[in-house]
């Protein structure tokens, strides 16, 4: 039994392929740094989806429409969502959608959280949320019904450039749990739900907040060594550092960091944010070099996110959210993929429990016996 799964491979994907060693993510044959310099989210959607829905086309309207068809659900938030963590409540809201198999329910899907993720936030806030604009590209539209106006072109641009990174990545946990679900064949809607269930987990999609609760704790530069050392001692794994496959950086680590150090330079970052992350991201590689030699252990994507995230103004409890956001994407493509190429997905388990026993013979009452 391999507890984990490492190294178990357990489907065929023309998708997206992890290389740990090489610390390199390919996207239906392109390189991440390859579709950052040439594609934005929209374009990627598309990508990944060729092959799987008919009449693919420019994929931005109609990713429009869908979000102005999604917002009309935004009537259905009530108080009882308003008091649940943020992807409850956008998960709950899209469960509201057609369990369908067809691409205009996928791209209610991907419209979905943009939408849920502002409305919802904006009502937590006591605002009234903001309709889509149709015609403006899926990032900054979602910041603008966020803030409720165009916010500026890097600050797009950069959210941006985290879809593009985050929308497929091999068969990681939630990806895999849409392809379970999808082998069943339920509809698109269930595999997406299910993942996001997957994905809320710290040790995948939950790590993001916990990260800035970090920095918090740590405050300054001079404080990272001692501060995380204390963490370590506890038995605390530092958040967004380590990786189940990458055995060197993680290359969406590199991209996210160099979107922060661009959305700095343009003053959108604080300067001093960015010199705590970077002395925190020193200090802890240095410990966990020192304190776990035999496990390579560098910044993985959700250090970088962290920071990106927060400097477009998205509230740490929605990163987790955000990151479906893009997710969504790579998620339908492997359900699409599984639909076409696989069976049941039906592993076993060793029963490891009591053995049986020989049943001892009834002992009835007279009464049993009567009735
Ligand atoms: N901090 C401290 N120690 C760590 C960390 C960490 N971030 N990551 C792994 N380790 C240690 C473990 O304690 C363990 O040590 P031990 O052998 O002395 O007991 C060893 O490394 C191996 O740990 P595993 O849990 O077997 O490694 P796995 O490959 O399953 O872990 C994971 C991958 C879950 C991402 C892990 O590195 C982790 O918990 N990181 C922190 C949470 C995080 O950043 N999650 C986001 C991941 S990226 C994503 O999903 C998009």
């Amino acid at each position: 039994m391999i507890n984990g799964l490492d190294d178990v491979v357990v489907a065929e994907t023309v998708l997206s392929d992890v290389d740990g060693q090489a610390g390199r993510l390919v996207i239906r044959g392109r390189s991440l740094e390859d579709l950052l310099a040439t594609a934005n989210y929209e374009q990627v959607i598309a990508l990944l989806w060729e092959g799987f829905f008919d009449g693919l086309g420019d994929i931005g309207p109609l990713l429009g429409a869908a979000r102005q068809e999604v917002f009309q659900h935004c009537r259905f938030v009530d108080e009882s969502l308003l008091g649940r963590p943020l992807l409850d409540g956008v998960r709950a809201l899209m469960a509201r959608l057609d369990d369908g198999s067809d691409l205009a329910n996928a791209l209610l899907l991907v419209a979905a959280p943009a939408v849920f993720i502002p409305a919802l936030i904006r009502r937590q806030r006591g605002l009234a949320p903001v309709p889509p604009d149709p015609t403006r590209l899926h990032a900054a539209d979602l910041l603008r019904m966020l803030h409720g106006q165009p916010v500026a072109a890097e600050q797009a641009a950069a959210l941006d450039r985290y879809l593009v990174t985050a929308c497929d990545h091999g068969l990681n946990a939630s990806t895999f749990v849409a392809r379970i679900v999808a082998s069943t064949r339920a509809g698109q809607t269930s595999s997406v739900i299910a993942a996001m269930g997957a994905l809320k987990g710290p040790l995948h999609g939950g790590a993001p907040g916990p990260v800035l609760d970090m920095l918090d704790g740590i405050g300054s530069p001079d404080h990272a060594g001692s501060w995380l050392e204390e963490a370590l001692a506890r038995g605390d794994r530092l958040m967004g550092f380590g990786h189940r496959v990458y055995r060197v950086r993680d290359p969406r680590a590199e991209a996210l960091k160099a979107a922060v150090q661009q959305l700095a330079r343009s003053g959108q970052v604080e300067p001093g944010r960015l010199r705590l992350a970077e002395a925190v991201e020193t200090a802890a590689l240095d410990l966990l070099a020192r304190k776990k030699p035999n496990r390579p252990l560098q910044t993985n994507t959700e250090f970088y996110t962290a920071l990106l995230l927060e400097a477009v103004g998205l509230p740490r409890d929605a990163f987790t959210c955000v990151f479906a956001c893009s997710r969504v994407a790579g998620w339908i493509a492997h359900a699409r993929e599984q639909l076409k190429t696989g069976r049941l997905i039906r592993p076993q388990s060793r029963y490891v429990g009591p053995i049986v026993r020989s049943p001892s013979p009834p002992t009835h009452s007279t009464e049993d016996r009567a009735q």
